[in-house]
């Protein structure tokens, strides 16, 4: 037997492997058993509907895909009337993301997603727009202030662990890490995508309806990859590590490399049972290796 549970803040996890958000929706329930995952991840939140970005909205790259769906959801109240049903029957951790344009948006989400009573962390996508600051192209995880802005707001409103995730697309990721870490963060999450852009040579045309999207998939995960060990020297909460995780070989190489847990984004799309498939082959890899507890993983490169 090997023990395969983690904690992230005082959430508990049986495995270390959860779903990354916008990749993975209840549908899969039909597919494969959502209760097997260390935790079930809900694609992203805003206090209001959003109607996202003009199609297409995902291109396939070389060993990726670009995507712009612009966090296209239906509201807070939506999501707490619809997905109630399916979301309390979950017996795993239960993680819902949330979106909003400033600090006070935020925390107001943070606090009415805290107060369902079923959700076990909220994890704040930062990739969004930077509107108080006023950086209209940059987003909320490329300033180390507005990031320490809006993890303190989420903190003061949750009672559950709360989880920063960050962009890829900055010169130095762990000083964003720093600030998340200073504002209370329970812990982080590295990454969402690579900004990318793909042109149809044919038509002449962008093969995104919002011409530019982000990159997902194998393609960014060696750079996620250094991105997890720089951040977890240098911080004390724990690193979640996400970014072309297709097999658990990617999803062990990142834990050697600080990850304390993982999710798994563009392989749902390849095939459903990715996830499922890479919670068996960590536990192969421990038996086969005689490596009894899964934290023990985390940071055991051998330099
Ligand atoms: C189609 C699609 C939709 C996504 N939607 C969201 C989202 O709603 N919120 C979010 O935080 N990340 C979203 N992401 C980013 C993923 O959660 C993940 O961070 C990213 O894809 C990198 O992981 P991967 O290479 O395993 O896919 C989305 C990614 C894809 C491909």
């Amino acid at each position: 037997m090997v023990n395969l549970k983690v904690k992230i803040g005082k959430m508990e996890l049986k495995n270390p492997v959860m779903v990354a958000s916008g990749t993975f929706g209840e549908e899969y329930g039909e597919l494969i058993d959502i209760n097997s995952l260390g935790a079930y991840v809900a694609k992203t939140i805003t206090l209001e509907p959003r109607v996202g970005n003009p199609a297409p909205r995902i291109a396939e790259t070389a060993s990726g895909m670009l995507n712009s769906i612009g966090l296209e959801n239906k509201g807070f109240e939506y999501f707490a009337k619809e997905k109630a049903p399916f979301l309390k029957k979950i017996r795993t951790a239960v993680v819902v993301s949330i979106a909003g344009d400033n600090a006070s948006e935020f925390k107001e989400l943070a606090s009415r997603v805290s107060r369902l009573g079923y959700v076990d962390a909220i994890e704040v996508n930062l990739s969004c727009p930077n509107v108080k600051h006023g950086t209209r192209h940059g987003l909320i995880a490329q300033d180390e202030i507005a990031t320490k802005d809006v993890i303190k707001a989420v903190k003061k409103a949750s009672s559950v662990p709360v989880i920063a995730k960050l962009t890829p697309n900055v010169t130095d990721i762990t000083k964003i890490a720093l600030a998340a870490e200073d504002a209370g963060s329970d812990a982080l999450l590295l990454v969402n995508t690579f900004f990318g852009m793909a042109v149809d040579i044919d038509t002449g045309k962008p093969r995104l309806g919002n011409i530019t999207g982000g990159l997902s998939g194998p393609a960014i995960k060696p750079m996620v990859i250094k991105m997890v060990w720089e951040t977890y020297k240098k911080v004390r909460i724990p690193v979640i590590g996400c970014g072309g995780i297709m097999d658990h070989k990617d999803a062990i190489e990142f834990m050697l490399c600080g990850a304390r847990a993982i999710q798994v984004g563009t392989a749902n799309f390849i095939y459903p049972e990715a996830a499922l498939d890479i919670i068996d082959g960590i536990k192969r890899y421990m038996s086969e290796k005689k490596i009894s507890d899964v934290r023990k993983l985390t940071g055991a490169i051998k330099l």
